[in-house]
């Protein structure tokens, strides 16, 4: 089954005003957003759906604080969302609703949804380092770092769940072919669908039932310059870093995690690994350790000199 990743998430939210400013300022784009919410794009089209939690027309709640209301994923064509509708139609009821999105419940509780990827494709470069040695250098007299670098979202990457039962949500994930990249013991799966090489855009947290809902959800960034710019600016704005900026071991990806009023946490993240099907998982303690190889603080920007205080 040709699916591709998150195409976007829907939440149903207390304070729309905030949680839309919220989106913004991380670098979202607004598309017919009013005081009733609405859609949130990055650069290809993937992102975010804010209504309020009471808004006619949305998937109901999990039944615990989680503010997530469904997670639409992206597929290739017709030929998978047939695919998928015939595998849960076999112990589960699916609709499909007039804009195209097939919809059915997971084993844990969570609302999918399943459409046509609508992604535009992306003609932009990463960021390039002029390493010694190599012959991918950026072009001479172009600065690796401005003032004047957007430093936009990019593209939803993964979405991260607490969930009651790691091994059952797995199971039912691998009925719609997802592959598990990396495991962390005790934890959960790192799980990447057919349609993408990344790492993983799903990965479970193994949780008391009361907590099930989304942990967090992250957008990529050309690299890690921008992660670091993106992220400086949204502290700038008075928001609060919860974790990062750093590096995780298992996908490589560079991350910086902040507070949210959706409820959950939202990261950025950049340059995660790409696997295929010749990847052998590996298996991890869960730990500091393991979570990362190096994790800075964010500081007051500052320089040595002047009087002494
Ligand atoms: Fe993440």
């Amino acid at each position: 089954m040709n699916i591709i990743g998150p195409e976007y998430l829907t939440f149903g939210v207390d304070d729309v005003r905030a949680c839309v400013q919220y989106l913004i300022d991380y670098g979202l784009k607004p598309l017919d957003v009013d005081d009733q919410g609405g859609f949130l794009e990055a650069l290809d089209g993937t992102g975010v759906l804010i209504r309020h939690r009471d808004h006619a027309g949305l998937p109901a709640p999990m039944g615990t604080a989680s503010t997530l209301r469904e997670t639409v994923y992206g597929v290739a064509d017709e030929s998978t969302l047939q695919a998928i509708e015939h595998e849960l139609r076999k112990d589960r009821e699916v609709h499909r609703t007039d804009d195209g999105v097939l919809h059915a419940i997971d084993d844990m509780g969570f609302a999918l949804g399943f459409r046509i990827t609508q992604r535009r494709a992306l003609a932009l470069p990463g960021e390039i380092s002029n390493a010694p040695g190599s012959t991918t250098l950026r072009e001479v007299n172009s600065l690796g770092a401005s003032n004047e670098m957007a430093a936009l979202p990019r593209s939803l990457s993964h979405v991260v769940y607490f969930v009651p039962d790691a091994d059952k949500a797995e199971a039912f994930y691998t009925r719609l072919g997802f592959v598990c990249t990396d495991r962390f013991i005790g934890t959960g799966p790192f799980l990447r669908p057919a349609g993408t090489l990344d790492h993983h855009t799903l990965f479970f947290i193994n949780t008391p039932p009361f907590m099930k809902g989304i942990e967090h959800f992250t957008f990529h960034m050309a690299g890690p310059t921008e992660v670091m710019l993106a992220g400086t600016r949204f502290v700038e704005k008075g928001y609060q870093s919860f974790w990062g900026p750093g590096r995780h071991q298992l996908g490589s990806n560079w991350f910086w995690y902040f507070n949210s009023p959706l409820g959950c946490h939202v990261e950025y993240d950049a340059d995660m690994d790409l696997h295929d099907d010749s990847w052998a998982p590996r298996v991890e303690p869960s730990s500091a350790d393991t979570s990362q190889y190096f994790l800075f603080e964010h500081r007051e920007k500052w320089m040595p000199g002047g009087k002494p205080e």
